[in-house]
């Protein structure tokens, strides 16, 4: 991406990120759910969500079709706009760091080199990458949606998957299979997770 605001100059605040990681009582992190469509990203990152603010946790959920309705609306499902997007959400994602918040994302982000860069605008440990591990045909058999069955019928392109290639994390934070384990069992991963990386306290 080409900077076009080089004429710029970046204000510090004094509110900073840690007086407001210690304002919340927590740390913030972006946890960033991948996996296939209706492998159950948005579902586990709402539950999580939930669970957290139950903890008095600043929270947000970035969530596919909800963004691409606005901020990403003018992007659709090709390689070059997918990348786009996830730049996109990656940088916001970035932001809600700084405002002291755990985002919480859930894009299928089918390509690693995108998900890397989002890890590389990152310090170390601030990004979680979980792995909603479901085999596609429990995806395809659930088809909350209907896309795949519209997909192999040829009425929707590149449709990951099926058409456009998915690229499972290699070595992610966690590995949850949201196809097979209860949500309530996925979401205590997480949490425990978080808890032992020291972003959120343990129960006393
Ligand atoms: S991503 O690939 O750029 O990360 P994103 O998570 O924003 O995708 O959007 C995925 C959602 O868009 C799916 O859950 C599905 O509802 C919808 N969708 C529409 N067309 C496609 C497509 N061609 N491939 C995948 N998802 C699609």
């Amino acid at each position: 991406m080409n900077n076009k605001s080089s004429d710029t100059v970046w204000h510090h605040a004094t509110v900073t990120r840690a007086r407001r990681e210690q304002l919340n009582g927590h740390k913030s992190a972006i946890v960033w759910f991948t996996g296939l469509s209706g492998a159950g990203k948005s579902t586990l990152a709402h539950a999580v969500e939930e669970r957290l603010h139950q903890m008095s946790c600043r929270t947000f959920v970035f969530d596919g079709d909800n963004v691409r309705h606005g901020l990403c609306g003018d992007l659709d499902f090709s390689e070059e706009d997918r990348r786009e997007n996830i730049r996109r959400i990656g940088e916001m994602a970035k932001l809600f760091v700084e405002a002291g918040v755990i985002a919480l994302t859930a894009f299928i982000s089918p390509f690693r080199a995108d998900r890397l860069k989002v890890r590389n605008l990152t310090a170390p440990g601030e990004f979680i990458e979980i792995y909603c591990r479901c085999p596609i045909e429990v995806c395809e058999h659930r088809d909350v949606k209907g896309m795949y069955r519209r997909a192999r019928a040829g009425e929707i392109r590149d449709f990951t998957g099926i058409s456009s290639p998915y690229e499972e994390p290699e070595n992610p934070e966690l590995a949850i299979d949201t196809g097979s384990m209860p949500l309530d069992q996925c979401v205590d991963q997480v949490i425990g997770y978080l808890q032992g990386r020291g972003v959120i306290a343990k129960p006393q």
